[in-house]
């Protein structure tokens, strides 16, 4: 079944100019546009302070999809010349604002439409934008959503102080908080096959479970996007929201009723109930060697223990660790499951693991005893991968960012975040926060500093 845009759209993207709009928003419109799950109306408005007109634009938007779609030459030179559009304005200015809404209708080519606005620009200008959408657009006839990414604010405060701003213009259904990492096949499969699958399901249960680890490493540094990630650091980063979603969507009581709020709402609860000890020694930051910025604090790599305060999970310890210039590209979520009584610590453990970089893949490793082995005395073990794909292998695939733009245009929340789980989420994150100190350096290559391996080995 190949789900279609529901709406006619306009779709005004803030910060049009910038590195996300042309490495992944672009190509993921083009992607929706040349798989025809697009309307006949529909209009992509690039909105940014830099002076550009509609030619420029489109050639920006051109070579962006270029790098891609050879093969679609045809369909690109269709959006471009009926869907792609640019307006410069600034971001604090309600003139600029007023004369959108102008410029939005006189393009529109039809009464019924809705409206999203994606804010791909730094948190500085939320603030701003957010204001002026709302002191012009909220009247509009056309239903307006708006599109925020992670991070959200830096700290609960500033989430809350954000949220506050988003909510004195909108309405909550309007407002998409969006994490990519939960448009990616590999996570959405993860609570797929927990609702229809109950052997899967029934595994994931916290008294089977010895340690759970959720891993993200990145071979490549902060490079160019240094002037952002200075201010963060990784576990503001990636844990805050990317990797505690992942882990919310692992360790969560199902709903009886898996509908949108039922899921958000045990979502909620699990992530409420993420403990982190305060112990010094439950986590490590780290940063690589050569770190562009001199006398830097900022965490590149971070490894963290958690709990989670629920009678099933209380007692299993949960890893989550994720650095850049590591030794290998990896996103991976491993389950580890309790030896039996009479096993010996050298018996390897049972384990569920969903791989989502470089592979898409679920494998069960099973340890079984050798069956020539005489009264299954001998401990000689073999082990038994079973291993499946979970990458989408459809004509029509999407990729994260697609398929989240899909929902938004749907009004389909289900991979979005809603604003308590974000609260909840940076209690825990500045929480740990709390327990930093100076990183402790380490080499490209290297996983994580060598403080890193004396908290494996404690463990
Ligand atoms: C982003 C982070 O949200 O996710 C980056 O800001 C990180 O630091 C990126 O590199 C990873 O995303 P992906 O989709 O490439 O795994």
């Amino acid at each position: 079944m190949i789900i279609k845009a529901k709406n006619n759209f306009q779709f005004i993207l803030f910060g049009a100019t910038g590195d996300l709009a042309s490495l992944k928003l672009f190509p993921a419109i083009f992607d929706l546009f040349i798989q025809k799950r697009l309307p006949e109306n529909f209009q992509i408005i690039g909105y940014g302070r830099t002076k550009l007109n509609n030619e420029e634009f489109r050639k920006k938007f051109k070579e962006s999809i270029k790098r891609d779609y050879q093969k679609h030459d045809q369909e690109l030179e269709k959006i471009i010349d009926k869907h792609v559009f640019y307006f410069a304005g600034q971001y604090d200015d309600q003139n600029s604002f007023r004369e959108l809404k102008q410029f939005c209708q006189e393009i529109a080519q039809n009464d019924k439409y809705i409206q999203i606005a994606y804010l791909s620009v730094p948190p500085t200008v939320f603030g701003p934008i957010i204001k002026n959408l709302g002191e012009n657009f909220r009247s509009s006839k056309h239903e307006l959503r708006i599109v925020i990414e992670k991070p959200f604010g830096v700290s609960e405060d500033s989430a809350r102080k954000l949220f506050n701003e988003l909510s004195d213009q909108f309405d909550e259904e309007q407002i998409f908080l969006l994490d990519h990492f939960l448009g990616k096949t590999p996570i959405q499969t993860i609570l797929d096959l927990r609702i229809q699958n109950s052997i899967i399901n029934n595994l994931i249960n916290g008294r089977m479970i010895d340690n759970v680890k959720i891993s993200a490493l990145e071979k490549q540094g902060v490079e160019d996007r240094v002037g952002y990630f200075d201010n963060v650091g990784i576990l503001k980063d990636m844990i805050q929201s990317h990797l505690l979603q992942i882990l919310a969507f692992i360790t969560m009581d199902l709903p009886v009723t898996p509908n949108i709020e039922s899921i958000h709402r045990e979502k909620l609860n699990v992530l409420s109930a993420m403990k982190f000890t305060s112990k010094k020694n439950d986590v490590v930051f780290g940063q690589y060697e050569n770190y562009p910025v001199k006398n830097s604090k900022t965490d590149t790599f971070c490894a963290v223990k958690l709990y989670i305060d629920r009678r099933d999970w209380y007692d299993v310890p949960i890893y989550v660790e994720t650095g850049k210039k590591m030794p290998e590209n990896k996103t991976e979520i491993e389950i580890v499951f309790k030896k039996m009584s009479f096993q010996a610590d050298s018996v390897p453990s049972n384990k569920l693991i969903f791989e989502a970089k470089p592979g898409e893949t679920a494998k069960i490793r099973l340890v079984q005893e050798n069956s020539e082995c005489p009264d299954y005395t001998c401990q000689d073990l073999e082990i038994l991968d079973l291993e499946k794909s979970i990458a989408c292998s459809s004509e029509g695939c999407l990729g994260d960012y697609a398929s989240l733009i899909l929902d938004v245009i749907n009004s389909r929340k289900v991979f979005f975040l809603n604003y308590a789980e974000i609260e909840a989420a940076w209690r825990l994150t500045d929480q740990i926060f709390e327990c930093r100190n100076t990183p402790s350096k380490y080499r490209e290559g290297q996983k994580g500093p060598d403080s890193y391996q004396e908290f494996i080995k404690n463990d």
